[in-house]
């Protein structure tokens, strides 16, 4: 079991409030990712859930427990960081194996955690070489694996990927979604990469200056943002937003539409632009357009298109992909 529950959870450090009231409820085994911009409060969160800050107001409960006196050990939590942290005298069994050798357990039972983990994570081949003799992904999978063998309810990674190239994060990312599902806990899940928050999340959190702006799947984040900010932080390349009065809709506010879904014509469209600049990224091709009924618009187009600088576009939204939001920035249903 491993269900987490916040009550309108408070932190300040000093004069200043990090987190502004945070309600939370994570069902066990569910893979919840928190995003938002940097300083908004997600490791803060994270530490306040695993006991190592404590909360200024409010309740962190854990398999129903409220946990404000439980140390961080008792929790039955692991932590991975960004910076991995191994021990750089010990092998990586050793390394693995040393939180549970503090606590106590029994030689054969590490043993055979520290077997189960490394199997998992192919580090078999590593268990005697130390951290050293390791690349920066095989490390982090050592800090992965030595959370594994410590068996918790609840794991909290912080950008656990950060540190590794492309190649890497996508295949370590491709184990982390194994992992949740072999190992059926739960995960939460802290990261700055859209790819990674929309394809390992059950539910996305997304908080911004120490508040929840909107929580749900994926999907429904795509689809359906609450507001300005969810449906700017949500997608890659980020939506355009064009006020309302300037393309003649009654009532002030925010019109949004995603770059994939404007379309393109050489001859004919809504809005007569000029390109800008053109980057070709093999498998698509992103325009920056500047129209003068709708401003700046960032389109992205599937495949390549030899498109250059200075030529004349017509752009025209899909309809049925039109956000709107009211002057408030809420989206309007
Ligand atoms: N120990 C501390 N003392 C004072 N202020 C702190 C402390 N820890 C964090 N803060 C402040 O709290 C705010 C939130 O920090 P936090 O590390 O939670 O942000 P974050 O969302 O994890 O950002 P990032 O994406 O950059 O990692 C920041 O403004 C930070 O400066
Ligand atoms: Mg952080």
């Amino acid at each position: 079991m491993g269900s987490l529950k916040l009550e309108n959870i408070r932190k300040s450090f000093g004069k200043v409030e990090v987190l502004k009231g945070i309600d939370l409820e994570v069902e066990d085994g569910e893979f919840v990712i928190f995003v938002g911009p940097s300083g908004c409060g997600k490791s803060t969160l994270l530490r306040v859930i695993a006991g190592l800050e404590d909360a200024t107001e409010g309740q962190v409960l854990i398999d129903g427990v409220e946990v404000s006196a439980v140390p961080p050990a008792k929790r039955g939590i692991a932590m991975v960081f960004q910076s991995y942290a191994l021990y750089p005298h010990l092998n990586v069994r050793d390394n693995m194996g040393l939180g549970l050798k503090q606590a106590g357990s029994p030689r054969a039972e590490i043993r055979q955690r520290v077997d189960t983990a490394s199997k998992m994570l192919g580090l078999d081949d590593y268990l005697t070489r130390r951290p050293a003799e390791l690349s920066g992904g095989q490390r982090q999978r050592v800090a992965i694996g030595r959370a594994i063998v410590r068996n918790p309810k609840l794991f909290l990674f912080d950008e656990p990927l950060s540190n590794l190239d492309a190649a890497l994060r996508v295949n370590t990312r491709l184990e982390i979604a194994k992992l949740h599902r072999d190992l059926k806990a739960t995960m939460i899940y802290v990261t700055h990469d859209q790819v990674e928050a929309m394809t390992l999340a059950d539910r996305i959190v997304i908080l911004n200056q120490g508040r929840v702006e909107q929580i749900g799947s994926p999907m429904e984040l795509y689809n359906h943002p609450g507001n300005l900010f969810v449906a700017g932080f949500i997608g890659s390349p980020r939506m355009n937003f064009i006020e309302a009065g300037r393309l003649g809709e009654s009532g002030k506010g925010t019109i949004g539409i995603r770059p994939e879904h404007i379309t393109i014509d050489p001859s004919s469209g809504e809005w007569q632009g000029k390109v800008l600049h053109v980057e070709h990224l093999g498998a698509d091709t992103i325009l920056y357009l500047e129209s003068e009924k709708a401003g700046l618009l960032t389109v992205r187009l599937f495949g390549e298109h030899k498109f250059a600088p200075d030529d004349i576009l017509h752009a025209t939204p899909r309809r049925e992909h039109m956000f709107r939001f009211d002057e408030a920035g809420k989206a309007r249903t």
